[in-house]
């Protein structure tokens, strides 16, 4: 990991947002929330509440070597403390992104995901770039912001998110280790990435902040 990607403070990740397009903040939440958010995972995943993840646009199909997480979508009206939490420093950034950076993002839909040992999540893009050229008031995934929850994550147990810096050399690229409480932000038209295998099961928040398309 390219420590010139981290970023300190707010300030910091609005600017590599703007110059690099994605960032690296450790710590976006305390321990304490990213523990209660782990441990509501584990709990959603043993009461069934966790779905199959599909894939595609119009019509979402279930490909477990494609795509092998779980997911659960938050809903702002029935959600935890922890998720409140969560929620709120999101709105947050929102609104700091919007005011520097002038996107127009006007919501949030977000997802916990549990990966079993072993899965993964093939290359993708988050938005579909014909996304660009339907109705003018569909809403676009414009920033995607992955938060990890996984204590005593180390290395070598893998599931490396793989961020593509370059669209024509796949050998550019950085693999970020989903160590707990870390949030990657990156602009979700522009970076093929990808979830490795982990030997550990491996726990995650991931949010998309929309525009109107
Ligand atoms: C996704 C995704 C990456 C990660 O959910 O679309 O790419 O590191 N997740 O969990
Ligand atoms: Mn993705």
């Amino acid at each position: 990991m390219i420590p010139q990607y981290f970023s300190h403070g707010l300030e910091d990740q609005l600017n590599k947002i703007t110059t690099h397009g994605f960032c690296v903040t450790e710590n976006f939440l305390t321990p304490a929330t990213v523990l209660a958010l782990a441990n509501e995972i584990t709990m959603l995943n043993n009461a069934a509440h966790m779905h199959d993840a599909g894939t595609g646009q119009s019509k979402i199909t279930v490909n477990k070597q494609l795509r092998g997480d779980s997911i659960y979508w938050l809903n702002a009206a029935n959600s935890s403390v922890a998720q409140q939490t969560y929620l709120a420093q999101m709105e947050g950034l929102r609104h700091a992104l919007n005011q520097h950076l002038y996107l127009g993002l006007f919501a949030l839909e977000s997802h916990m995901a549990l990966y079993p040992v072993g899965s993964g999540y093939q290359k993708h893009l988050d938005r579909f770039k014909t996304n660009k050229i339907k109705s003018n008031d569909q809403a676009v995934r414009q920033i995607s912001c992955i938060l990890y929850l996984n204590q005593n994550w180390l290395e070598e147990y893998g599931g490396h998110l793989r961020l593509y810096l370059n669209d024509d050399d796949e050998t550019e690229h950085l693999d970020i280790a989903p160590m707990g409480g870390r949030l990657v932000l990156f602009l979700s038209d522009t970076f093929y990435h990808e979830v490795l295998p982990a030997s550990r099961i491996r726990k995650s928040l991931t949010g998309w902040f929309l525009t109107r398309g």
